[in-house]
């Protein structure tokens, strides 16, 4: 063997060590998520080092290189695309070709991306739009909203809800043609946060007549109340969404102070006159038997209530919807929940469809086996193909 071959061989050697993942046995198609997962881990330890180096923000960085998934509003045979605004916050929209036969469905959908990430031209958020509008021949609004960390909370919730309330006005709806009755809000992780919570904040709003027929949430974020769920224990190191990137993206939502993110990694961010709403996110009452095997509950050690004074946010119900009583949940409208096997959200969706159905709330649920966070956005793979393919049906059948 030449001394060119093996330096070659050497090469092969390290970069399939690098992209080398152990994952569990039930993952189907294993290669294209270790593929995926070390374009990942590429890009955050380069956003890493960046940030180390005082250069850029992690979050800037990773902004940069995720926007490359970023597509024009393009028309094809059946549906229109175009981007415009609903006071003042962008939208791109999805309205089928064909002459409309009567009112359509509309649906509100909103990107994820842990508040930091994401935009409403991705290509997978682009397509699967496309694919719902043209399959329920509904008119599909998918909003954006302001990022962290140069925008904390509230800035994204009000942005939605913004968007969402233009959408809602009956003179806006007509001129899309769009049937006041059959309405539904979808969003996945962090839009399945914002959907839920802004689902809640219209149940208040006099303003608002017209009502939300269903909301689906795809593998949503709802609390941080509790960083050690059964979930964040047996996933904390699975691609797509690691517990240490899932504490980032809900700290950057609030501050960039890093302190915030230490406190909630340790599970020690609660202060003391909050820990009654322990109950509300209590995963040893809230989880079927099955996911809460070999664990053991210990209610979360109280923090400082130094850090929940300067950052009173983490603690609002707008960014955790599971901390809302049960009186509140009594009105939400049907609604449909995606969770997956090997995603530290897991139990965050599993304790809202157990709350719901308490509050008497109808909820169908689909828990994929085999799957990581992000699914319906990876829609290369057999697994992610079909869930979006089921949460499309969830909403032929039920909007
Ligand atoms: C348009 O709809 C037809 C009929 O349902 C389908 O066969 C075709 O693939 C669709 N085209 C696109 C670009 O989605
Ligand atoms: C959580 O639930 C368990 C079992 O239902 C109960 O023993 C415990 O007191 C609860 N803790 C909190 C903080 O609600």
């Amino acid at each position: 063997m030449g001394r060119k071959s093996f330096g070659f061989l050497i090469l092969g050697v390290l970069i399939a060590y690098y992209i080398y993942e152990p994952l569990p046995d039930n993952v189907e198609e294993p290669w294209k998520i270790m593929l995926l997962n070390a374009y990942l881990k590429t890009a955050s330890y380069l956003a890493l080092f960046a940030e180390l180096l005082g250069l850029n923000h992690f979050m800037e960085s990773m902004q940069f290189f995720s926007s490359i998934q970023g597509i024009l509003p393009t028309s094809d045979q059946n549906v229109t695309v175009r981007d415009t605004t609903f006071n003042n916050i962008p939208v791109r929209v999805y309205t089928p070709q064909q002459k409309p036969k009567s009112l359509r469905r509309g649906l509100f959908y909103i990107h994820g991306g842990g508040w930091c990430l994401g935009s409403n031209d991705y290509f997978t958020y682009d397509l699967l739009s496309r694919w719902t509008a043209d399959r329920l021949d509904a008119v599909v609004i998918s909003t954006n909203y302001r990022l962290a960390p140069k925008y904390h909370f509230p800035v994204q919730f009000e942005d939605v809800y913004t968007a969402l309330k233009w959408f809602l006005h009956p003179k806006i709806l007509e001129s899309y043609g769009v049937d006041p009755g059959r309405i539904g809000i979808s969003g996945d992780s962090a839009g399945g946060n914002l959907a839920a919570a802004v689902t809640q904040q219209l149940l208040e709003d006099p303003d608002v007549k017209i009502k939300l027929k269903v909301q689906s949430l795809i593998y949503p974020a709802l609390q941080n109340f509790d960083m050690d769920l059964p979930s964040h224990r047996e996933n904390s190191h699975y691609p797509v969404l690691s517990r240490s990137l899932l504490v980032r993206y809900w700290s950057e939502y609030f501050t960039t102070d890093r302190s915030l993110e230490k406190a909630m990694l340790s599970n020690q961010h609660i202060p003391l006159e909050s820990i009654h709403q322990f109950k509300f996110v209590n995963w040893s009452s809230l989880l079927p038997e099955k996911f809460k095997k070999g664990h053991i509950y210990k209610t979360p050690t109280p923090g400082s209530s130094v850090l929940a004074k300067k950052y009173p946010a983490f603690l609002d119900v707008k960014a955790s919807p599971l901390l809302a009583d049960d009186n509140k949940l009594r009105g939400l409208p049907l609604t449909y929940v995606i969770t997956c096997q090997y995603d530290v959200l897991r139990d965050d969706g599993l304790m809202y469809v157990t709350r719901l159905r308490n509050s008497g709330v109808r909820v169908d649920h689909d828990h994929i086996e085999g799957a990581f966070h992000g699914t319906v956005s990876l829609l290369f793979t057999k697994v992610g193909y079909i869930a979006a393919n089921q949460y499309i049906s969830w909403l032929h059948e039920n909007l």
